[in-house]
């Protein structure tokens, strides 16, 4: 494995740190790490890169949407490899990675690709003799901190729209996972990008993380990660330099199951949507409120499928789920499950550990949950379904509403003017409607309330990495 922490610069800190595989326990291997210093120097170097008259700034937009593309082509060439990686580092299943978080990172690129040459402003008319007219420009170095519950995926949804704009940037990934954004880094020299426009630092929130959103010379932050974190990087925005912040955070999303939805339909997406990626998603489906003519029928058969899924071995194609991330995320998911069981919701299947397998937890399901227990108000970041029993439409908004977060929800029915007016009801960035985790690049993706701030992917995230400038011109005659 060849990795390149950063392109064109050394390390100063002259510390490394592990990285393990989250299914074996085992090392795999020492990477270095960035800490303050490292972000200063990747600073000047990322500013360098993009000042006027840099090769970067003077490229044609049109060779920015095709080195986009390259990288993409080279990610599709590497595709088994950057696969095996990412399964290596964060214990999800093969299959996934690379058909859906190297599918979703292409796809991104591709799309931003096609942006880089229509990034444009319009003609206003002004009162007076005046014209004006507006440019988007790039913000500037662009720093971006990423969680490792999608290392790849999180890594190219912040440098495809910062790159497409014309910005430099500053990538820390999670110190859990730091390995396929350290190829990534390898592929982006391969491409030709000039250096220090994608600088790449592994290293820890504290030391790395904080140099980033606290730094002065850089323009914008977007991270992705807990809301407690999130607080912290706009506070450090905030009496930096006041750097735009985006925040991509938690969520505890409702779904709403009415009784006359595809009932089978339902609880395969409710149920995929709750365990997917070992229910470590800022998506994950949550809270599940279902109308009460088919709630213990809903129950039977998610309890029945929860059984059945295939808990192992995540380079096996056979296994759909793998381990967690790490032993504290096991303690939280643990700990939530006795919270679960103390407080009286009914503990229907899992519930534990897998006996030696280290940080393999249980498919589980709770039923009977009610809206004030902590399994039904805290992130529990794992494979943890919650089934709520509903009476009216208006009871299952107001409950799926009462929380601090408002990320994603989704309606079962197959009524589409309740499903609209439902949608409209719900305080969430995504409603899915008769699906879930149904993401696509063209469409915007963020939250509401303590969910975060502005939005990723499509046409919208490019308004969250440019600037917009006026340039008023007097005229003698009213044009
Ligand atoms: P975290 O928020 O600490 O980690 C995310 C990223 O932030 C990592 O790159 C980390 O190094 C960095 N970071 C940590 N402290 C920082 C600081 N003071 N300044 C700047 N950067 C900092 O999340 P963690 O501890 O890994 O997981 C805790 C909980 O957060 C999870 O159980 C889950 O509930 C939630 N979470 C949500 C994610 C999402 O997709 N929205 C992703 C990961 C975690
Ligand atoms: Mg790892």
């Amino acid at each position: 494995l060849r990795t390149y922490s950063y392109i064109n610069l050394t390390f100063l800190s002259g510390k490394r740190f592990a990285t393990y595989n989250p299914a074996t326990g085992v090392k795999i291997c020492d990477v270095e790490e960035a800490d303050r210093l490292d972000v200063d120097k990747a600073v000047e170097a990322a500013k360098a890169a993009g000042k006027r008259g840099s090769p970067w700034r003077k490229m044609d937009v049109s060779s920015r949407g095709r080195l986009l593309n390259k990288l993409a082509d080279l990610m599709e060439r590497d595709r088994t490899l950057l696969a095996t990686l990412e399964t290596m580092d964060t214990g999800k299943p093969f299959l996934h990675s690379f058909f859906i978080d190297l599918d979703g990172s292409i796809k991104t690129l591709r799309y931003y690709a096609g942006w880089a040459d229509k990034i444009h402003g319009k003609t206003m008319p002004v009162d007076d003799n005046f014209m004006c007219f507006t440019k988007h420009e790039p913000i500037g170095v662009c720093g971006a901190i990423i969680p490792w519950n999608f290392p790849l995926l999180m890594f190219v949804w912040k440098i495809a729209p910062a790159l497409c704009c014309g910005n430099t940037v500053i990538v820390k990934p999670a110190e859990q996972t730091p390995l396929t954004a350290l190829h990534m880094g390898s592929l982006i020299k391969e491409c030709g990008f000039p250096p220090g426009v994608v600088n790449i630092l592994p290293g820890f929130g504290p030391t790395a993380g904080a140099a980033i959103s606290s730094h002065m010379d850089i323009d914008k932050v977007a991270f992705t990660g807990s809301t407690e974190v999130g607080k912290l990087i706009k506070e450090a925005a905030a009496r930096s330099n006041l750097k735009r912040v985006t925040l991509e955070l938690g969520g505890k999303n409702p779904c709403i199951v009415l009784a006359d939805a595809d009932l089978q339909l339902a609880v395969e997406e409710v149920q995929r949507g709750a365990f997917f990626n070992q229910g470590q998603c800022c998506t994950a489906a949550a809270r599940v409120f279902v109308e009460e003519p088919v709630y213990e029928e809903f129950v039977r058969r998610s309890v029945e499928s929860a059984k059945k899924v295939a808990v192992g071995d995540p380079m096996d194609p056979r296994m759909s789920h793998g381990p967690q991330i790490d032993q504290r995320q096991v303690d939280k998911i643990l700990d939530l499950i006795e919270a679960g069981k103390r407080e009286g919701a009914k503990l229907e299947c899992g519930g534990c550990a897998v006996e030696d397998r280290g940080l393999f937890v249980q498919p589980t399901v709770f039923s009977g949950v009610r809206d004030h227990m902590r399994i039904a108000t805290e992130e529990i970041f794992g494979p943890v379904q919650c089934i709520f029993s509903f009476k009216s439409q208006e009871e299952a908004i107001d409950r799926a509403n009462r929380t601090q977060y408002g990320l994603a929800a989704a309606v079962f029915t197959r009524d589409m003017d309740r499903a609209l007016s439902i949608s409209s009801a719900l305080q969430a960035g995504t409603v899915w409607v008769n699906c879930y985790n149904a993401l696509h690049v063209q469409a915007p993706f963020g939250g509401y309330k303590m969910s975060g701030n502005g939005r990723e992917l499509g046409e919208y995230a490019l308004a969250e990495y440019s600037e917009v400038k006026a340039v008023t011109i007097r005229l003698t005659e009213k044009p």
